[in-house]
């Protein structure tokens, strides 16, 4: 009877322990997942707003920026645009002034607010940013 009660406390505690590591293995889950959606909210955005930014940006802005970003084209030189790889001119200006720029046109830059929704202007400076070089 006594044996039986021992081992009955034994079973509840490993009954115990293997809640109590499910339990953490969850929370590890967790924070390897949270960490994991900070780092593509702070570096990069989702592969899918990229691929669209991709086309975006291809349909839109290639002609004058050039499919790398740098502009080294005539009608790019003719307007002025800047080299959009630049990491150094990257990090001068944060994401929301980017999507301003591009809404509301820049100076060569026509407004895009009205051809393009403002989930494709978001995208298409998210694919702008992954074209960021290191200075040559
Ligand atoms: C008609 C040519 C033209 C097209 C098309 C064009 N751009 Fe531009 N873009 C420019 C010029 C010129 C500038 C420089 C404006 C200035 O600084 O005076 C510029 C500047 C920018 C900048 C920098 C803005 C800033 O705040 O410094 C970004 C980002 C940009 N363009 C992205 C895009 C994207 C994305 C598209 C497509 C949706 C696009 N451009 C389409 C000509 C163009």
């Amino acid at each position: 009877m006594k044996s039986t009660s021992r081992l009955n406390i034994s079973g509840v505690n490993v009954w115990r322990a293997a809640v109590a590591c499910a339990w953490g293995l969850a929370l590890a889950l967790g924070f390897a997942l949270a960490v994991a959606f900070a780092e593509t909210r702070k570096g990069r955005a989702a592969p899918r707003v990229l691929k669209r930014g991709r086309i975006v940006y291809r349909a839109n802005c290639a002609r004058c920026h050039g499919g790398d970003g740098k502009g080294w084209s005539a009608l790019g030189e003719k307007l002025g645009v800047p080299n959009l790889t630049d990491a150094v001119w990257q990090s001068r200006r944060d994401d929301a002034r980017l999507r301003k720029s591009v809404a509301g046109g820049l100076g060569n830059m026509p407004p895009f607010a009205g051809k393009l929704t403002r989930a494709e202007i978001a995208a298409a400076v998210a694919y702008v940013r992954t074209l960021k070089k290191p200075p040559e």
